[in-house]
């Protein structure tokens, strides 16, 4: 199973990552500008992973408590 993408907003983690490097934005302002993990939240820990490591694509299912909390 390829998990690459928000599906509730349609964005995918290599788009969030692109914009929050380029700006500079938080996972909390990237979830405002772009609306990711604001609907069922089930990307919120890919997000997160995403935006801590740089990986936007995953194969395995990731749970909130499998990533540290924002910083
Ligand atoms: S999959 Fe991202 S909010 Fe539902």
């Amino acid at each position: 199973m390829r998990i690459d993408r928000c599906v509730c907003m349609e964005e995918t983690f290599a788009d969030a990552v692109d914009l929050a490097r380029r700006e500079g934005l938080s996972l909390t302002q990237i979830e405002s500008r772009m609306g990711c993990g604001t609907g069922c939240g089930l990307c919120r820990p890919y997000l997160r992973r995403a935006l801590r490591t740089g990986q936007t694509v995953f194969t395995e299912l990731i749970h909130d408590a499998d990533e540290p909390p924002q910083a």
